[in-house]
């Protein structure tokens, strides 16, 4: 009998598996109420009394071993199969959320894209500007109202933040000779009422082109491939003249209206078309300024504000948005550039 206690300690000892239904069978071929143990303690009685002591510990000794055997590896098993739950290779990812191209990014970089097939380069220049590459050079006269304290967020007397990057292309022209081919994208600042339809800071995208010969109809041209390229092979442009102190003569720019096709609808106020941008031929007062020949040289120029681009594409009616980062509205854009 002793033996048989003896043969059963070592088998339990020797027993190992992770497989919960192994574990089970074995727990009852030892445990259960038909067990080796059960039956060996029902057996104690017919044991010889000398043998009891001796036979009554290794079998306490062998129900314990028993219980902790099963315990110990139930236990394994259970966190073994944790522990795969949580690598598991199958299961689907957990989704990240996409990060999104704000709207003015998104249409600044499609205006870049459309001007660089065409050939212009991209120019940068400083937000805080001095009055020269703000408003001397580009002929504004003294008086000029756009020097007024309305428009204009001035620092001192002759350092303000620039009120449109027309500042940038003085810097090119001081810095480069002709030929020229330039757009200019960047933040402007004005001093106006923030409302739905104008803000203090706004973007802007200002172009240049400056070469032997260029023409008015060269800026026309320029301009339908970029309303075309912008707003769809189907959209008409019309020409308006306008006045802006840098250019002569200068022109507002329309488009058929996005909306209704030149139909009349509320976005075009019935008109059937909708103001993009100002326009016109470089002044030569402002070739001088930047020591360019006006008798060699001529050019064009045309400036946009990015967010009322932006507003026409996907139909935003107030520019807010723009500025205020609210994430339902962000995440509402995607783009490819
Ligand atoms: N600088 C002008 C503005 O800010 C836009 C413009 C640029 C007009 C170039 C004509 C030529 O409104």
């Amino acid at each position: 009998m002793v033996e048989k206690v003896e043969l059963l300690l070592a088998e339990v000892e020797s027993f190992s598996s992770s497989a919960p239904d192994e574990i089970e069978q074995f727990r009852i071929r030892m445990l259960g109420k038909k067990g080796e143990v059960t039956q060996l303690f029902a057996q104690f009685k017919d044991v010889p009394n000398e043998q009891k002591k001796d036979f009554g510990k290794k079998l306490n000794e062998l129900k314990t071993k028993s219980i902790n055997k099963v315990n110990v590896l139930k236990e394994a098993a259970e966190q073994s199969k944790e522990s795969k739950t949580n690598i598991d290779m199958s299961r689907p990812a957990e989704n990240l959320a996409f990060g999104s191209r704000h709207p003015i990014s998104i249409i600044r970089n499609e205006i870049i894209e459309i001007f660089s097939k065409i050939g212009f380069g991209v120019s940068d220049g400083p937000e805080i500007e001095d009055d020269w590459h703000n408003f001397s050079a580009l002929n504004f006269p003294e008086e000029h109202p756009a020097r007024d304290m309305q428009d204009t967020f001035f620092i001192n007397d002759s350092v303000a933040l620039r009120t449109h990057t027309s500042s940038v292309q003085v810097r090119v022209m001081e810095e480069s000779k002709p030929p020229i081919r330039t757009i200019s994208p960047g933040r402007v600042f004005r001093n106006e009422a923030i409302s739905a339809r104008a803000h203090c800071i706004f973007h802007q995208v200002e172009g240049l082109y400056i070469d032997k010969g260029v023409s008015f109809s060269d800026l026309k041209q320029s301009l339908m491939y970029f309303a075309k390229e912008m707003f769809g092979e189907e959209t008409e442009i019309r020409l308006r003249p306008s006045y802006f102190p840098f250019t002569e003569p200068s022109a507002e720019v329309d488009i058929s209206c996005v909306l209704c096709n030149g139909d009349g609808c509320n976005v075009c106020k019935q008109s059937g078309y909708l103001e993009i941008l100002g326009c016109g031929m470089v002044d030569p007062n402002v070739l001088e300024n930047c020591d360019i020949d006006p008798s060699v040289y001529s050019g064009f120029a045309f400036g946009m504000g990015v967010e009322r681009i932006a507003m026409l594409k996907f139909g935003i009616n107030d520019l807010r948005h723009f500025f205020e980062n609210d994430i339902r509205f962000l995440k509402q854009f995607r783009s490819t550039v």
